[in-house]
C-alpha cells in the first residue's frame, strides 16, 4: 500500500497554498506548532492596523468583539456553548485556575496516567504540600492507558480525572466519553486535555460527558502561541470559584470594584487578564479555515495521510510506535531511532522540518501535507 496513494492528491491538497513555508520546506510537524496560513497573517496585519489607527479607543467595540467571536469560534470546535468557554494563554494557566476551584477536602486525590502532557500533572503535584494526593496510572505499553486501570485507580476520595484525548508521547486517542463515564460512576469530575486532538480529531463535549477540557491554538487549531481555552461544563460554572484569578472573571469588571468579587456568570469566572491580542486574531484567521474545511473532512483526510506514513515506515523496516487499531491512531507518528536528534538533522538538511523525541523521531502530517511529504521523510529516515 505504501506509496499507491504518491500519484493522487487528496481532496484538501488545493489548501496548501494557504501556507508559505511549503514553498521552502516539507512541514511535518504540526503537533508542536501548526504552520502559519496567510489567514492568520492578514489577521494578525488587521489588528496591527486598528492598533496603529485607533488605539486603545478600539477596546469596546471592535476587540472587546474579537474576544466574544474567539469564545464562540472555540465552542464551536467541541460543540460547546459559548458562555462555557474561557480564555487563557497556556494549557498551564488554564489548569492552574481549574486547580484552584477544585474542593480537596473530602477528595484529596487526582488521577492521571504516565502519557499526559507534564504541566497538567504539575498542577496537582505542585499541591501534594497542601494534602492532594496524585496517583498517575502507568502505561504498559507506552502508546495507550488500559481503560481498566484507570478506572480501578477511581475512588470516592478522587476529586479529578485529569487525561489527555490523545497522547503527545503516541499520538493514541483514548475514549473520553469512557474516561467521563469511569469518574462521574465514583462522584469525581474529569479534565481532558484536548490540546493534541482538537482541530484533528472530532469532539463533542456535550455528547461526551467531560466536565471540562481545555485546547488552544498552537498545534491542530493553527493559532500558534499563547491563546488556549478551557471548557467548563455548564451546570458547573456557577458551583465553583477559583482562587487564582483576575479582573476579567469579575461580573462587573468595568466597576473597578476592588472590595469584594462577583463571578460572572459564564465560564469567564475562569479568566484571569487582558488576553494578547495579536495571539486573539492568529487564532481567529486559523479557526476561519478549520471551519470552512471542518473537522470531520480534516480528520478523514489526515487518517488517511497518518495511515500512508506508517505502512511507508513499516515497508522502509522502522516499526513506528503507534496504536495497534487504527481507529485510535491520530496523526503523530513516533519512528524509533538510536540518535532523533542526529535524524531530525538529516530530515533538515534534506528540507524537512520534524521534532525529536526521547528515542524517537515525530512525524505530525496535517491536511496541507502530501503523501510526497510522508514519501521524502521516510526515505530519508531509511537510508
Ligand atoms: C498535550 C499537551 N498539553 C499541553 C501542552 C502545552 O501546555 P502549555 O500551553 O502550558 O505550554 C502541550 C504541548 O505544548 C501538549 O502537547
Amino acid at each position: 500500500m505504501a506509496g499507491a496513494s504518491t500519484a493522487q492528491a487528496h481532496r484538501l491538497a488545493r489548501y496548501r497554498t494557504e501556507f508559505p513555508i511549503f514553498e521552502r520546506q516539507i512541514y511535518l510537524n504540526s503537533c508542536s506548532l501548526g504552520a502559519l496560513s496567510k489567514r492568520s497573517r492578514a489577521k494578525v496585519v488587521e489588528l496591527l492596523d486598528v492598533w496603529e489607527s485607533r488605539g486603545a479607543a478600539a477596546w469596546y467595540d471592535v476587540w472587546w468583539q474579537a474576544l466574544a467571536d474567539l469564545r464562540g469560534g472555540y465552542a464551536g470546535v467541541i460543540g460547546a456553548h459559548p458562555a462555557e468557554i474561557a480564555l487563557h494563554a497556556s494549557v498551564s494557566t488554564a489548569t492552574a485556575v481549574l486547580a484552584s476551584a477544585l474542593d480537596y477536602t473530602d477528595r484529596p486525590k487526582v488521577v492521571t496516567t504516565s502519557l499526559d502532557f507534564p504541566t497538567v500533572v504539575y498542577q496537582w503535584l505542585a499541591k501534594r504540600p497542601l494534602g492532594v494526593d496524585v496517583e498517575i496510572v502507568e502505561s504498559r505499553d507506552g502508546i495507550s492507558v488500559a481503560p481498566e486501570a484507570l478506572a480501578r485507580a477511581i475512588d470516592d476520595r478522587t476529586a479529578l480525572v485529569a487525561t489527555s484525548h490523545v497522547f503527545f508521547t503516541s499520538g493514541a486517542i483514548q475514549d473520553i466519553q469512557a474516561v467521563a463515564a469511569a469518574a462521574h460512576q465514583k462522584g469525581a469530575l474529569c479534565l481532558i486535555d484536548a490540546y493534541q486532538s482538537a482541530g484533528q480529531v472530532p469532539i463533542d463535549v456535550h455528547a461526551s460527558g467531560v466536565d471540562f477540557l481545555t485546547a488552544g491554538g498552537l498545534k491542530w487549531l493553527l493559532g500558534g502561541t499563547g491563546i488556549v481555552f478551557l471548557y467548563v461544563r455548564n451546570g458547573l460554572v456557577k458551583e465553583l470559584k477559583p482562587s487564582v484569578t483576575g479582573w476579567f472573571a469579575h461580573g462587573r469588571q468595568f466597576a473597578f470594584e476592588s472590595r469584594s468579587i462577583e463571578w460572572q456568570e459564564d465560564a469567564r469566572r475562569f479568566e484571569q487578564g487582558t488576553p494578547a491580542l495579536a495571539a486573539v486574531y492568529a487564532q481567529l484567521g486559523g479557526l476561519e479555515l478549520i471551519n470552512e474545511i471542518g473537522i470531520p473532512a480534516i480528520r478523514s483526510t489526515v487518517s488517511e495521510l497518518t495511515e500512508d506514513l506508517i505502512s511507508r515506515a513499516r515497508s522502509a523496516g522502522l516499526k513506528p510506535k503507534v496504536a495497534d487499531d487504527a481507529s485510535q491512531r491520530s496523526a503523530i507518528v513516533m519512528i524509533p531511532a538510536a540518535n532523533p536528534a542526529q535524524e531530525v538533522r538529516r530530515l533538515a538538511e534534506a528540507g524537512i522540518v520534524a521534532d525529536a523525541r526521547p528515542d524517537h523521531v515525530r512525524l505530525s502530517p496535517f491536511f496541507y501535507n502530501l503523501f510526497e511529504d510522508n514519501g521524502a521523510a521516510i526515505e530519508v529516515l531509511a537510508s
